[in-house]
């Protein structure tokens, strides 16, 4: 496994891969979701590329960008035993130089939930992700659905900037009792990492709801609130009934759909979702329907 840090370096690097390359972008401090997405790139790429660089761009100024966690030998180990070709680990000074002043913004998707909460957010996650296009010219990408919106707002991006490359989504990874694998989880105590499972049972009961027939976003809504109203812990921030393809919100539920929510639970604001119907939640049903169309 080759290691780089300069842009030099990795563009060297990539000049002598033949064949289709993978790229899996991170900010590190790696858990089984990220691995899913390493394995999944292994399978299908001669070569695959993972970068690890927490982007300071997407980061807003009261955010924990001085405090998000970071172990690098160890997400190195990770990686190599994933048998992954070139890590590209990058100075903050190498990707955004002195009078750096230019960013990719996608403007609809980019709006509402999380961007809503986090306006520059996803402003930094394009330009950081297409400046990685850019150097690591990689036929396929992977995302988690984890992120949905992120893989909605970079799939508009790929389109109307004509990257050629394949997005793909791989599933949401869970602990045992349903919580989102996040690098995020390193923040809870004890008492708020039992409090922090409530999205996930916010979720299954709008599932539940949705399975009994219910199509009203508004009662699917009213079912996620009514968990979270059993948990003194988690506060709901938002919770969104939206088009899996373009993230529009709706009232009515006639095509697939994105459930997702945000809620601070003790230090960290935690996010999942999921696809509705149900069976949309693995690799081929996600990488079909969200942001596609
Ligand atoms: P990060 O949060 O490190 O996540 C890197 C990738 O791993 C993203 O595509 C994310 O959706 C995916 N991921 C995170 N948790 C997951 C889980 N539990 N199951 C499956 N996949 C999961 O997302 C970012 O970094 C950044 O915004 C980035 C795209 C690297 C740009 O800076």
């Amino acid at each position: 496994m080759i290691v780089v840090e300069t842009i030099d370096a990795l563009r060297a690097t990539r000049r002598d891969l033949k064949g289709r390359v993978g790229l899996v972008p991170t900010m590190g401090y790696l858990h089984d979701g990220h691995r899913s997405l390493v394995i999944a790139a292994r399978q299908e790429c001669a070569h695959v590329i993972a970068s690890i660089f927490v982007n300071p761009t997407q980061f807003g100024a009261n955010e924990d960008l001085s405090t998000y966690p970071r172990d690098l030998p160890r997400d190195l180990a990770m990686l190599e035993a994933e048998g992954v070709d070139v890590v590209f680990v990058p100075t903050a000074a190498q990707m955004y130089p002195p009078r750096f002043q230019t960013y990719v913004n996608v403007e609809q998707v980019s709006q509402g939930k999380e961007g809503a909460s986090r306006p520059t957010h996803f402003r930094g996650v394009t330009t950081v992700v297409s400046k990685l296009f850019n150097l690591c010219q990689p036929d396929d990408a992977y995302f988690g659905q984890k992120d949905a919106q992120q893989v909605v707002v970079i799939r508009q991006m790929v389109r109307d900037l004509n990257f050629p490359l394949r997005i793909h989504v791989c599933p949401t990874w869970r602990e045992a009792d349903g919580l989102a694998m996040s690098s995020r989880n390193a923040y809870l105590s004890v008492e708020d990492r039992q409090a922090a499972v409530t999205l996930w049972r916010a979720l299954q009961a709008m599932r539940t709801r949705y399975e009994q027939g219910e199509r009203r976003a508004a009662m699917l809504q009213e079912a996620a609130r009514a968990v979270f109203a059993t948990e003194p812990r988690a506060a709901l921030d938002y919770v969104s009934v939206a088009r899996a393809r373009d993230l529009e919100e709706v009232e009515t539920a006639d095509e697939p759909l994105l459930v997702s929510l945000a809620a601070r639970v003790g230090k960290p604001r935690l996010i999942d979702n999921m696809l509705l119907p149900y069976h949309l939640n693995s690799r081929e049903g996600a990488t079909a329907v969200l942001g596609v169309g």
